[in-house]
């Protein structure tokens, strides 16, 4: 009989826990368009492999009318389950309980999953849809944030953090998102913003609305917030999946390798004409990507935001690879602040995770202009290179164009430690652009009215013949061959296999001091 009653108790509590808000609330997220916590999740893992921890933990306020607001639960839903087979933790807000605001509670609950991936070496995954702190609770729900920012701090580097914005995101629940690795958002129903369109308008008298400062699009493609667009819940989800088949669970995993139909020395004779003869015109280098990696699979990675760099996972031979590539369709492929920026980022985040990158070059150099030196261009593109040279797993490079200046030294050349260098029969490796030498070079005598344009063409030739090709460099061994374009899958697969055991350290330190 007792045994009976426990029972129909726990069914009970686990019902509870399963209401979140009331059925009011939750048909009112799903009439906007958005899942709930609980559909979020099972959409999320693989079918019927969510195991949920801390379902009774209820918060312990008892301030403004909190005691009369109480939810098995508190709001979020913690625990584990799998992707793909594969272990992953995951907490997802309840905007219908209180907003999905944090309490001191239920930041127990991320704190404790947190904790756990650490030990198990396995992804976190945040699906956010919250207020941030919870206002009733004060400084207890700040503690609570500041343990999770902690505990997102410590796990970088160490298992991959993924998060999630499905809703009106503020305060804590966009900071701790910053502090992961990949940001997803929702075209139309995400937003994140520190302090929201009413107290901007008290405070600065600008006029935003809540799209066009915090929304999907203003988040990928101006502020850079956030790597993914999805466009809906389901995509957004379903995208998460994708991304962790490129990635380890771990810092001490390899990526999983994922066999592959695509021949291992597949040539390309198309790619023999994918670049332009004429060095000003312009191409798009994710054709050339997707050509080369396995199955023409390519992850990009931020492509709403400085689209004159392309970032993203592909594979070659089955082993995941990080593709950083300058995209002379934008931009002519230059360098500035938030291509370097974004680069960067990615650069540290597949040394972190022992995923070799591989660099396809064609840049002009950095961008000239006031708001790029005003903006501090210096500082941000020191921050690639510092992350190039930092940089331990396996690196090749291929320069398929231009590699004129700084821009040459920053993107992956052998001086920062690259492994194989290789270049086209078409790559230019100079300080700078013929004409721009000349002009530069000879200042004073073309200041001369007297100076024959003639001789200024025979000094462009010159500087071109000397420069405009892969010879030069490959004389001293800072290129280690040149290649065909059509070569260009087999010699890669070759060199990362050649890399597959690479060792490679940095000197004896607490950390370095990448120019923030
Ligand atoms: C408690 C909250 C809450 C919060 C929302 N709610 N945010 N309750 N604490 N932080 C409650 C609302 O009172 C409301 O309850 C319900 O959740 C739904 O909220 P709405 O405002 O009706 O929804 P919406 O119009 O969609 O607006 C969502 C919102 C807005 C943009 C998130 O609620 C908002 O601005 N909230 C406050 C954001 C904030 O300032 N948070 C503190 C940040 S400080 P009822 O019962 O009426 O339905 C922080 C510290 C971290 O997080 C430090 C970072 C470094």
């Amino acid at each position: 009989m007792k045994s009976s009653n426990s029972a129909a108790e726990l069914e009970r509590r686990r019902a509870n826990a399963r209401l979140g808000g009331g059925p009011e609330r939750l048909e009112k997220q799903r009439r906007e368009g958005r899942m709930t916590a609980r559909e979020r999740i099972d959409f999320l893992l693989d079918e019927g492999s969510f195991e949920e921890l801390d379902p009774f933990v209820r918060h312990r306020c008892r301030d403004f009318g909190m005691q009369d607001q109480i939810f098995d639960g508190d709001g979020f839903v913690t625990g584990f389950g799998y992707i793909h087979g594969r272990l992953v933790y995951v907490f997802a807000q309840d905007f219908t309980v209180l907003g999905g605001s944090l309490s001191e509670s239920n930041a127990l609950k991320i704190c404790k999953i947190m904790d756990m991936a650490m030990k198990n070496g396995a992804p976190v995954i945040g699906l956010n849809d919250s207020g941030g702190a919870r206002i009733q609770e004060g400084v207890m729900s700040l503690a609570g944030y500041a343990d999770i920012f902690l505990r997102n701090t410590l796990a970088s580097g160490v298992v991959p953090q993924i998060s999630a914005v499905l809703g009106p995101c503020a305060g804590g629940a966009v900071y701790s998102p910053a502090l992961t690795d990949f940001i997803f958002m929702v075209d139309g129903t995400s937003h994140m913003f520190v302090t929201g369109p009413d107290v901007i308008r008290t405070v600065t008298h600008e006029e935003v609305s809540k799209e066009d400062l915090g929304g999907g699009m203003t988040h990928n493609a101006t502020s850079g917030v956030a790597h993914f667009l999805a466009p809906s819940d389901a995509g957004c989800l379903r995208q998460i999946r994708r991304l962790l088949e490129f990635l380890p669970s771990n810092n001490r995993d390899e990526a999983p390798r994922r066999s592959t139909d695509d021949p291992i020395d597949r040539m390309d004779p198309a790619l023999d004409s994918l670049v332009p003869e004429d060095s000003s015109q312009p191409y798009d280098i994710k054709d050339l990507i997707s050509r080369v990696v396995d199955d023409g699979d390519f992850l990009e990675i931020h492509e709403h935001f400085a689209r004159n760099i392309v970032i993203g996972l592909g594979r070659l031979a089955g082993q995941t690879v990080g593709i950083v590539a300058n995209q002379p369709a934008v931009l002519a492929g230059c360098l500035d602040i938030d291509s370097s920026v974004k680069a960067a980022r990615f650069v540290r985040f597949c040394d972190a995770f022992n995923i070799p990158i591989l660099t396809f070059e064609d840049v002009p150099g950095f961008l000239p202009g006031l708001a790029q030196e005003f903006g501090g261009v210096i500082r941000h593109g020191a921050k690639l290179l510092y992350a190039y040279a930092e940089a331990t797993v396996p690196k090749v490079t291929v320069i398929t164009r231009k590699a004129y200046g700084g821009a040459y030294c920053v993107m992956g050349s052998k001086h920062l430690r690259t492994d194989i260098n290789l270049a086209y029969p078409s790559a230019e490796i100079a300080v700078m652009g013929a004409e721009g030498a000349v002009n530069i070079v000879y200042r004073n005598e073309l200041a001369r009215a007297s100076y024959p344009q003639q001789t200024r063409e025979e000094k462009v030739q010159e500087f071109k013949e000397k420069f405009a090709n892969p010879f030069v460099a490959a004389e001293r061994g800072f290129i280690d061959d040149v290649i065909l374009p059509r070569e260009t899958r087999p010699r890669l697969v070759r060199a990362l296999r050649m890399l597959e055991n690479k060792v490679d350290s940095l000197p004896r330190k607490k950390h370095g001091n990448i120019p923030l």
